[in-house]
This record gives structure tokens, sequence and C-alpha cells, in this order.
């Protein structure tokens, strides 16, 4: 559980500069702007009156879009600071949403309902040492009929960066400034994971799940690794070769 409160403390702070960042653009936000990318608008389709459950939903932005479009969200998150500042958000802008502050492989003690939706997207498996109890916490969490949808960076771009392909089991301990234009030098501590493509497919499907759709994607619609390129507006590629490497993968498990 160690590594709970390292990234606790980490994603307290990060929310903080985070929330000052223009990445996250949090006035946009507040005038109207939507912070999802056409990936998951597209993939998840029509959320109007849908419940929706959104994991480790940081401070809430695309939750609260997410609500904007006629979702019922409840988002869970690590850090309370960043709960606080979701909640503190949905104040400002008048969306309903809920907010939850948990371990999302510890969920389901602490909500129990099922809901039409669940929701993950771009840095959350990382933080999470096993699959087996996250997938079995989204298929416990949905509804018979319902659909999970992730969103995640591509494990290639990681082996890119130095870090394994598979699970090794053991944590990395590293200190890092995050990813916004602000973090300037200051480092949080960190404790990540890595997870193949066939762990996080094998710890759905062993949940029940049905994998209806995968796709592969070869940008990032967020400038947040060093050596991207904007090939075009709001695509961010690593050129290797004069090819793009894959940046995410997208996908849809279904509970029977
Ligand atoms: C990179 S952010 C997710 C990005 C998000 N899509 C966004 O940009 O708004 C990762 C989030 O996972 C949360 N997190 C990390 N470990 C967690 C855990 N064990 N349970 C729940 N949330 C966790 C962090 O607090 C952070 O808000």
């Amino acid at each position: 559980m160690e590594h709970l409160e390292i990234n606790q403390r980490a994603w307290d702070r990060r929310t903080e500069i985070h929330a000052e960042s223009s990445f996250y653009n949090v006035t946009g936000f507040i005038k109207g702007d939507s912070t999802l990318n056409s990936i998951e608008i597209n993939q998840l389709g029509d959320v109007k009156d849908k419940s929706l459950l959104h994991l480790q939903c940081h401070f809430g932005l695309d939750s609260l879009s997410l609500a904007r479009l006629g979702a019922s969200v409840t988002g869970v998150d690590l850090s309370a600071v960043a709960i606080n500042k979701a909640n503190e958000l949905a104040l400002t802008t008048n969306l309903n949403a809920t907010f939850i502050c948990s371990d999302v492989l510890q969920l389901r003690q602490v909500d129990n309902q099922q809901y039409d939706m669940v929701f993950s997207s771009y840095g959350v498996l990382c933080w999470l040492p096993e699959l087996t109890t996250w997938a079995k916490v989204i298929a416990d969490s949905l509804k018979s009929g319902g659909q999970f949808h992730l969103v995640e960076f591509h494990p290639f771009h990681d082996v890119m960066a130095g870090y394994p392909y598979f699970n090794t089991h053991s944590p990395f301990h590293e200190s890092e400034s995050t990813y916004t234009e602000n973090s300037g030098d200051e480092e949080q501590n960190i404790v990540t994971w890595a997870h193949s493509i066939s762990e996080v497919l094998t710890a759905l499907i062993d949940a029940g799940l049905v994998i209806s759709q995968f796709n592969e994607h070869d940008y990032s619609p967020y400038d947040c690794f060093d050596g991207l390129q904007e090939t075009s507006s709001g695509k961010f590629q690593l050129i290797q070769n004069n090819e793009p490497v894959p940046m995410l993968y997208s996908l849809v498990a279904t509970k029977p």
C-alpha cells in the first residue's frame, strides 16, 4: 500500500500544477469547451441519460464534459485534491456529477452501484500494480449489457522510452516532473508498473467481459512526451524512420 501514499501525494501536487496550466485550460472549460477528444467521443457514442462511471478522473474535466453531454457521471480518483477541485468545478459550472475519492482497486468497498458505461483514459494503467482486480472492479460496476471504454497510451511508446514491455511485478520508483508546460523543475516521487496489451485484454476477458472493439492510433491528442511533432492540427506523432509509432490504443468491452 506504500505506493498509494506516494502516488496520492504526487497527484495531489500535480493537480495543483495542472489546474493552473494552459495544457488543461480550466478557463476554457468553464466557458463551455469540452476536454474530450474525437477518439473517445466517437467510441462512446451517445451518452445522454446514461449512467457513467469515470475511473481515474483526475480533477473532473472529462467527467464534467461528459455530464455536459447529458450523462449521469460518477468520477473516481485517488487524489483528494483532485476530487475537491472536481467538486468545485461542478459547482462553478452548475453541472451535476458525483465524485468519489478512492483507490480504483478498492472502489467496490465504497460504491456498489452498477452503471451503463465505465470509462477511463490517457495515462491510467501505469499507476496500478495489477489488472486482475481492476478488470473485476469494472465488470462488477457494469450492468448486464453495459460497456467499458478505454483509451490508453500505447506500451510501444513506453518501450521506446526505456521501460519494459511486460509487467515485471516490481514497481518503478522515479522522481519526475509532470507533463504540463508549467511543471518547472519541480519533481514528484511516483511509483508505476508496465502493462502489456495482452495483460490488459486477458484481465478483461477473465473478468467475463467480451472485447468488441480494439484499435491502435498513430498519434496522441496531447503534446505530453518528448520528441513529438504536431503533424496535423491536434495530432502529435513520434516519427521513427519516417513512420509514426503507435501512440494510443482504445477498446470496448461489453458485460454479457
Ligand atoms: C494521467 S491522470 C489521468 C488523466 C486524465 N484522463 C486527465 O487528463 O484528466 C491519472 C490519474 O490517475 C489517478 N490515480 C493514480 N492511481 C490511482 C489509483 N490507484 N486509484 C484511483 N486513481 C488513481 C491520479 O490521481 C490521476 O488523477
